[in-house]
């Protein structure tokens, strides 16, 4: 057993999808969630500044004595899970490999659509780790780079969320794909949206699912599972303090958060 909290960490709110799935699968552990609001968004910047950010992300949660890390953000995951791997003597759990493996699982036809940030598509992360499990499935991609500032608005169930998915899904739609994975930790925030444009044939993906069960896979191997019994502590930290991710995410969750600022520079 281990008491120690887990270490989780996003570009900014998106990451919340994360913990709401740890806190449903995992309810004993305690979380740590740090969100690079002053930051975001990562999806449109090199791997380079990737890399360095949220190296800095992970000494911050191991400043906080977590037991491991799970890098909620896809972007990272897909571009920089391995420089971070190599840095940090510390399990990492990336949100790539989960995701694929659901997608997979799900298709019937063998077509899957994947949208993400432009980092996360650039990487081809996800094609890759699809196509290395079944190299007959076709993958057909699109990063859709106004999603996160919607959902950072607050907009995702407004008609401009609608308008800007119809246009960014056209061609994926096209391509008479069964199964489309949510390849950005905001994209969950999008789902009534999305399947409205996709329509209830097409299976949406959150990769924040399979990662939370991956993260318990990994605990229960290594026993490292929390077996106190006080109410789990979820704690959120920040690098800005702005209006939306306590409010939005505060309703997304489904209870009150609060977030306490911290100078990530200096990690
Ligand atoms: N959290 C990022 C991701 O999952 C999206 C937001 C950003 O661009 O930083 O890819």
């Amino acid at each position: 057993m281990d008491n120690r909290p887990i270490g989780v960490f996003d570009s900014g709110l998106g990451g919340l999808t994360v913990v709401k799935e740890l806190m449903r699968i995992l309810p004993a552990e305690d979380i740590i969630y740090f969100g690079d609001t002053a930051r975001i968004p990562y999806g449109t910047r090199s791997r380079k500044m990737v890399t360095k950010y949220s190296s800095q992300c992970i000494r911050f949660l191991l400043n906080k004595n977590v037991k491991m890390a799970v890098i909620a953000c896809n972007t990272v995951s897909a571009s920089s899970f391995e420089p971070l791997s190599a840095m940090f003597d510390l399990p990492l759990v990336s949100v790539i490999q989960p995701g694929a493996n659901a997608a997979v699982g799900a298709t019937q036809n063998g077509r899957i659509g994947i949208i993400g940030t432009s980092g996360t598509i650039r990487s081809r992360a996800y094609p890759n780790a699809i196509q290395k499990l079944n190299p007959q499935i076709e993958v057909f991609d699109k990063a859709c780079t106004l999603f996160v500032s919607i959902v950072e608005e607050g907009w995702s169930d407004t008609k401009v969320a609608f308008l800007t998915a119809e246009e960014y899904l056209k061609d994926i739609k096209k391509q008479d794909v069964d199964t489309l994975v949510l390849g950005c930790t905001h994209y969950p925030l999008l789902e009534n949206t999305i399947s409205t444009v996709m329509g209830s044939s097409v299976q949406l993906i959150n990769p924040a699912i399979n990662t939370a069960e991956q993260v318990k896979k990994i605990l229960t191997d290594i026993n490292g599972l929390n077996n106190g019994d006080k109410e789990a502590e979820i704690l959120y930290y920040v690098s800005d303090i702005g209006q939306s991710f306590q409010k939005i995410g505060s309703h997304f969750l489904g209870r009150k958060i609060t977030a306490e600022c911290i100078d990530i520079e200096s990690q």
